[in-house]
């Protein structure tokens, strides 16, 4: 089982690096600038005798992406497993958009997924001689309600990669691939370590989250696990939330 996960090295595809790599995964962790992070990951991952290995590369460039899968194939054997992880946000109101933030956005959040899906699916389709394989891409939960303020082209962004999944996995079903889009809830990470940092705006955030609290990374990479093993075999072409609970509106 070769593991590739975008966006490795910090936050939920951190934390999915070292619960998969405990599970018996070969974890290939990308970086795009945490040279540092990744190296780490690999060396904790190693002490604990896992296999791991870092691997550079930016998303938003197809090459790297193929490069990707290559260098992941020759350290550890051929990718089985993939998690998109890599993500941005963009907080910025409509009528301040940025065209060149707004393509970089999508850039990543989207296209890139969908060509590292593109990639999985040349690789592990049955039908091209692979073994067959299972995809996790990590949405959001803002995708379902348009975002929290500010985050509309985010929540668009990971709308797409909700639908997109459901087609890919029903396209490559019978080449003995799943693929599931998760959607977290608000999760404590460097993504949204600025905006959790303010008491108010977190207790104001905690109020509209059924269980009245934000996530952790490892409450992610549980789902996420789960969902790359055997014990999820029937499922593939669904989003799963992972949100304590789901949004409420008002007070609880
Ligand atoms: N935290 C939340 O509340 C939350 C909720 C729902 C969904 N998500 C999604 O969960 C995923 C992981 O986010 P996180 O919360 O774990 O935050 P994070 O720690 O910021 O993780 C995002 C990772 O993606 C990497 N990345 C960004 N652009 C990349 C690119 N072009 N190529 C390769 N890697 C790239 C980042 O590395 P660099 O900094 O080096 O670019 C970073 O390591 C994201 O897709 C995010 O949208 C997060």
């Amino acid at each position: 089982m070769t593991l590739l996960i975008t966006g490795g090295a910090s936050g939920i595809g951190a934390a999915t690096a070292h619960l998969a790599a405990s599970r018996g995964h070969k974890v290939a962790i990308n970086y795009r600038s945490r040279d540092q992070q990744a190296r780490k990951i690999v060396a904790d991952i190693e002490a604990k005798g896992g296999k791991a290995v870092a691997l550079p590369g930016d998303v938003v460039r197809e090459a790297d992406i193929r490069g990707l899968f290559d260098a992941a194939e020759k350290a550890l054997g051929p990718v089985t497993h993939l998690v998109n992880s890599a993500g941005i946000g963009l907080n910025s109101s409509v009528k301040d958009f940025d065209a060149a933030a707004l393509e970089r956005l999508f850039a990543v959040n989207t296209i890139g997924v969908i060509l590292c899906c593109r990639e999985a699916a040349r690789r592990m389709s049955t039908r091209n001689g692979g073994k067959g394989g299972v995809v996790v891409n990590v949405s959001s939960m803002a995708g379902t309600i348009g975002g929290r303020p500010g985050a509309a082209a985010y929540a668009s962004s990971k709308a797409a990669v909700d639908s997109f999944t459901m087609g890919f996995a029903k396209e490559l079903a019978t080449e003995g691939i799943r693929a599931v889009s998760l959607r977290p809830g608000m999760i404590e990470t460097e993504m949204t370590e600025k905006t959790l940092s303010d008491r108010e705006t977190r207790s104001a955030i905690e109020s509209t989250i059924a269980m009245g609290r934000v996530g952790q990374a490892g409450e992610i990479a549980n789902a996420v696990v789960w969902l790359l093993s055997d014990e999820a075999s029937f499922i593939s072409g669904v989003t799963l939330d992972a949100s304590g609970g789901g949004f409420v509106f008002g007070k609880r």
